[in-house]
């Protein structure tokens, strides 16, 4: 049997770029961090996390840090965290965190996000904060590194090795470590209910199917990223969650296409993006978050008025958007906290087509690296 896969071609496992690999290996990265951190129906972090309950019930504020994707799955953090365990989060650039003298008492808690655990402004955040006297916990995809060794605590997303530089299945697996952190405050300091905590453990272990529900079918994505290929500018807009997940799928876009594009938190288009709408112009908008759905559909209606050319993001089942929309797709429906998980796959995507559709090297993109272990 003649085999002509070169070593490269057999670690992309038959997919033609590690991105496109890695985005197919995330239910599988989903499930892989969750295993073992949840016992009879409950989420349990007290290998991972040193600190006592009473501990746990003493911290006043928690410090997200991290940089780029990273820094965006911290975003999701700050909505999980102040909805389920009702402390409030504040989530920085470490590039920024660590040069604006935070605010540390000795009952904050510092979380720095990081695949690589080598990023140099989020290590060196990290010491900013030990120094100043914070307790430390990292969720980092590489056991052993510079972060998961001089943090007090460590939550390892098993994500599996992330080769392209356009980090996907990292920033899924950084979710779930924040839904199971959250969660598993909230039972500690009582902040939700039991039953609702195992609501939530339970949407959580079907994420996985509803993950490969949205891979199965991509053949629409394909098509509208095909479309946006030859666009110079594009927008994503989003209300909540899905504003954090906008400013992902704008990154993702930006890092391996080159073009821009930007996401905006759809309330603030009457404060002067509305300006940038033109006949013509893609917007890519998310509405998945059913408490603000209206105020969202009135934004798209906004931009559609305005010549935009606009793909929906929509839940199963929804029967609005189409109506003011160029092109709908849908995710599967969970709960709205967990959106983001499902949301980004489709952006993902969409990166994924428009880069190989413009001839762009997807798993190298120009100027960047994997890590930054530089400022
Ligand atoms: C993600 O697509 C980018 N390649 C980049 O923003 C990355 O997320 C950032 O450099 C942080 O890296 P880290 O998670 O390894 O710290």
């Amino acid at each position: 049997l003649h085999v002509d896969w070169d070593v490269v071609t057999a670690e992309k496992g038959g997919y033609d770029h590690f991105m496109l690999k890695e985005i197919y290996e995330q239910p599988k990265a989903i499930r892989d961090t969750m295993a073992g951190r949840v016992k009879d129906g409950q989420v349990d972090l007290s290998r991972e996390i040193g600190l006592s309950e009473d501990q746990i019930n003493k911290i006043e504020r928690i410090h997200i840090v991290a940089c780029g994707t990273a820094y965006h799955a911290g975003l999701v953090g700050k909505y999980v965290i102040e909805d389920l365990v009702r402390i409030p989060v504040e989530t920085d650039i470490a590039s920024e965190y660590r040069y604006r003298n935070p605010i540390i008492t000795p009952n904050t808690l510092v979380v720095v996000i990081s695949q690589s655990g080598e990023t140099a402004d989020t290590l060196a955040a990290l010491r900013e904060a030990k120094k100043a006297g914070a307790r430390v916990l990292a969720i980092t995809n590489v056991v052993g590194s510079s972060v998961a060794r001089e943090a007090d605590d460590v939550i390892i997303t098993w994500a599996g090795p992330e080769i392209a530089v356009a980090s996907t299945k990292a920033y899924t697996s950084q979710l779930i470590a924040i839904y199971l952190l959250g969660a598993y405050f909230a039972r500690i300091r009582g902040t939700r209910a039991e039953n609702e905590l195992a609501h939530i453990v339970t949407a959580l272990q079907q994420l996985p199917e509803k993950a490969d529900q949205v891979l199965s079918d991509t053949t629409s994505i394909q098509e509208f990223a095909q479309e946006i290929a030859r666009h110079e500018d594009l927008f994503f807009l989003g209300r909540g969650l899905d504003y954090a997940v906008a400013l992902e799928g704008s990154l993702k876009l930006k890092e391996i296409t080159y073009i821009h594009s930007e996401a905006y938190a759809a309330g603030e288009l009457k404060h002067g993006t509305l300006a940038l709408i033109e006949e013509g112009v893609p917007v890519i908008s998310l509405a998945t978050q059913e408490a603000i759905y209206d105020k969202m559909v009135s934004n798209i209606i906004e931009v559609k008025a305005r010549g935009a050319r606009v793909l929906g993001l929509a839940l199963e089942g929804d029967q609005e958007l189409h109506k003011s929309v160029d092109r709908v797709f849908t995710i599967p429906k969970t709960l709205p906290l967990l959106t983001p998980v499902l949301a980004v796959i489709p952006l993902q995507l969409i990166a994924y087509y428009a880069c190989v559709s413009r001839g762009y090297d997807v798993d190298k993109p120009r100027n960047l690296a994997k890590s930054v272990t530089v400022e």
